[in-house]
């Protein structure tokens, strides 16, 4: 049971596991999704991701703890039960059958009639924008077509979790922009649950439900993508997710909601405590380049200010992007928004930003 009082559709319980006995390459994984989410699990490689699909799938064995699917643990439902499409890092289709014989496998499996069949596997294949390959082998295919393939084979039989690792790597920008769309519509219509894995950020904020943050065998947050982005709890994820801008400094004063920074070049700031408890405490303070205002006639109440010099002014059509030396930092980057009110700065200028303390958040070291 989770904390809504809803069973958990997909459960791992203090989950870890080692190949060798003695590194764990997931530690104490705990993670509950009901029916129906979209869950993506994002990291750096070796990180873990593929290691936690391989255990839900059954083709690995957690070293301690228990995975559960629908309330049962997986080790107890044989693999042809466990109603689960896969998406495998390598694509994995069966290279002596042609690419609608891939398709119809797992329909035979499941004792679907030959006409239904026939029309899954068209719908599947056009799907994919491949209803002319039907007749191929997989040789025959490039990468990005086999990829394709592999995703019709794990949604054809309308499995009840669907997992994917990468399915989307081997395609081009406009494709793949084309299936995110795709597979989020189809898992949503069909109410398929989905754990999703992908190294690239803006697929996983745009298509789930969730994202999971991995990193050295943890998850470090779990959370849907507004909050991952706008409200990160450590500094992993501050600068794992989106652009980042970090000051470093010191914990000179907490009340409540505010805290006090000493940065490290002398200037005082004040930021919002998020994982920093104690007076003395080194912190990394984070705040995103769009929070950051440089006409001084737009800024809010309770704003604070600092000094800068422009470094850099890059025009980007829709958005401007400045880049500034702030508090002795050379990297601090300022996006706003293409409007008549905002600067166009040149190189060598001194302005004044500012921003709202509750932006500016005060992480771990
Ligand atoms: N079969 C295996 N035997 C031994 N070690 C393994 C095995 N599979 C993975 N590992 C190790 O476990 C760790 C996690 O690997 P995993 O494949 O889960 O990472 P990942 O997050 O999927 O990475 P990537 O993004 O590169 O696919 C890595 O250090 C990897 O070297
Ligand atoms: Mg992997």
């Amino acid at each position: 049971m989770d904390g809504s009082g809803n069973a958990a559709f997909v459960a791992f319980e203090r989950v870890q596991k080692s190949y060798d006995g003695e590194t764990l390459v997931v530690k104490d994984l705990n993670l509950s999704m009901p029916k129906g989410e979209f869950l993506t699990m994002l990291g750096p490689s070796g990180s873990g991701k593929t290691t936690c699909l391989m255990m839900l799938a059954g083709f690995e064995t957690a070293t301690h703890g228990e995975i559960k699917l629908d309330g049962q643990s997986i080790n107890n439902i044989p693999p042809h039960k466990r109603g689960i499409g896969m998406v495998f890092q390598n694509y994995a289709l069966f290279p002596h059958m042609t690419v609608a014989e891939n398709l119809s496998f797992p329909l035979e499996v499941r004792k679907i009639s030959k006409s239904d069949r026939e029309a899954k596997v068209k719908r599947a294949l056009d799907m994919v924008q491949m209803g002319e390959f039907g007749n191929r082998r997989p040789a025959q295919l490039s990468g990005g077509q086999q990829q394709r393939i592999a995703l019709a084979r794990a949604l054809v039989f309308e499995p009840e979790l669907v997992l994917m690792d990468e399915p989307l790597g081997a395609l081009d920008k406009q494709l793949r922009e084309h299936m995110q769309f795709e597979i989020t519509r189809l898992a949503h219509n069909l109410g398929i649950t989905t754990v999703y894995v992908t190294h690239d950020q803006t697929e996983a904020l745009t298509m789930s439900d969730r994202v999971a943050v991995f990193d050295d065998g943890r998850i470090q947050q779990l959370a849907p993508p507004d909050k991952l982005y706008e409200e990160p709890d450590n500094s992993f994820v501050a600068q794992f997710i989106g652009e980042n801008n970090t000051l470093l400094g010191k914990v000179e004063e907490i009340s409540g909601e505010t805290c006090k920074v000493r940065l490290d070049s002398g200037e005082l700031i004040v930021a919002k405590p998020v994982n920093v408890s104690e007076v003395g405490e080194r912190t990394r303070v984070s705040i995103r380049p769009e929070r950051v205002e440089m006409n001084m006639e737009r800024l809010q109440d309770g704003a604070f200010t600092l000094k800068a010099e422009v470094l850099e002014f890059i025009y980007m059509g829709d958005i401007y992007r400045t880049r500034l030396r702030v508090a002795g930092h050379e990297d601090f980057v300022v996006k706003t928004r293409n409007a008549p009110d905002q600067p166009r700065l040149k190189p060598g200028e001194r302005i004044e930003i500012g921003w709202l303390p509750e932006d500016c958040r005060a992480l771990d070291s």
